[in-house]
């Protein structure tokens, strides 16, 4: 069986750290590998209406933001075909008839759905697009016959709903759809990587992203100002590292060659975090030491959007290529689906003769 990714980002934003850590880095490593016979990217303009259809604008401002964040980390689009959601009509196809395998009530039972209703205080005056995104993200998922999503923990309930799917699809009408797995970030840190107040995760909505594309004096800033341990008042006190985003992006983002570079008193990370929870190591040192760090995962990518900014046009006619090429595989896939569903009939001889002769006898 081929091995294929399918992933991809709604563009309500730049992308920032939290997408890097949790899901970029990962994606150019895969695409690099040459494990993967097929790669899609995909920018789910579609799904970032489901929750902003008053806002067409900042999605359609955005799509060019997400590609560019895409190319200046890494994925090619000799390697990875990198598309728009809304250009595939097929997927709405397929979402329409995966709604008759999928229950209101276990719509209601998706974690990130029931925090992401929290979040927007929708309450009762939920969008049906919005409460049936999953849906149309197992559409997403299966048209292109994804093995793998790499993803972030929080869409392990989208990738749990496309395998109920893709089981009760194939269970009612016959192998047709592929089953995918998630593939999670390796690194805890990574998992969940906190804003820089702290809170729970990087979110544009709270404003405490760190963006690809923040210049390095808004790093700094932004680092500089970030929040540690409320207890550490002084130097010499005892520090925690318990819930301290500083030590948390430095779990995410530090090698032992940055100590040898920035910070040669220590040899690695261990040393470095005795030291801090021992006392006498103030904020300012360990931030310094994280904002090199975070220059030297974040200095190549500005610099490579910038040069891809250079040429829009390009990026555009990219994206159509992209989505042409998603498009035909979306194509067939649904071609299968219909074929297993019985609704294929005027591809199907069988029936029309059939049915001609119950009509007309022999
Ligand atoms: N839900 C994802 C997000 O919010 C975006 C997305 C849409 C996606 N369809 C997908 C991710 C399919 C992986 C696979 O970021």
């Amino acid at each position: 069986m081929k091995k294929i990714i399918l992933t991809g980002d709604r563009p309500t934003g730049r992308l920032h750290l939290g997408h890097y850590v949790g899901s970029l880095k990962r994606r150019v490593e895969l695409q690099n590998s040459g494990e993967y016979d097929e790669i899609y990217i995909m920018i789910a303009d579609a799904q970032a209406l489901t929750d902003n259809m008053e806002n067409p604008e900042k999605v359609r401002q955005n799509i060019i933001e997400v590609a560019l964040d895409y190319l200046a980390c890494g994925l090619d689009p000799k390697k990875s075909v990198m598309f728009i959601q809304s250009q595939i009509p097929e997927l709405c196809e397929m979402s329409f008839y995966y709604m008759n395998l999928v229950t209101v009530a276990r719509l209601k039972r998706n974690p990130t759905v029931k925090t992401e209703i929290q979040m927007r205080n929708f309450e009762e005056r939920i969008p049906v697009g919005f409460f049936t995104y999953p849906i149309s993200q197992a559409a997403d998922i299966t048209a292109f016959k994804a093995t793998t999503v790499p993803v972030g923990e929080d869409q392990a309930p989208m990738i749990e709903q496309t395998r109920e799917i893709v089981h009760r699809f194939n269970y009612v009408y016959g192998e047709t759809l592929v089953e995918p797995n998630i593939l999670l970030p390796e690194n805890q840190a990574c998992m969940r990587l906190p804003g820089t107040d702290g809170k729970a995760k990087m979110s544009k909505s709270l404003g405490n992203c760190i963006y690809l594309s923040d210049t390095s004096e808004e790093v700094k800033k932004k680092v500089m100002s970030m929040y540690t341990d409320p207890t550490h008042l002084k130097v010499e006190d005892p520090g925690h590292l318990e819930g301290n985003t500083v030590f948390t992006y430095l779990d995410a983002f530090s090698k032992d060659e940055y100590f040898e570079k920035y910070l040669p008193e220590y040899k690695n990370l261990d040393e470095l975090k005795a030291h801090y929870v021992r006392g006498g190591l103030g904020d300012v040192k360990v931030k310094k030491f994280l904002n090199n760090v975070l220059e030297e995962v974040l200095k190549p990518i500005r610099e490579r959007r910038i040069e891809f900014s250079k040429d829009i046009p390009s990026i555009y006619k990219m994206l159509e290529d992209g989505s042409k090429i998603a498009k035909s595989k979306a194509e067939k896939t649904l071609a299968e689906m219909k074929n297993a569903m019985k609704i294929n009939y005027f591809e199907d001889k069988d029936l029309i003769e059939n049915q001609s002769k119950k009509f007309n006898g022999n």
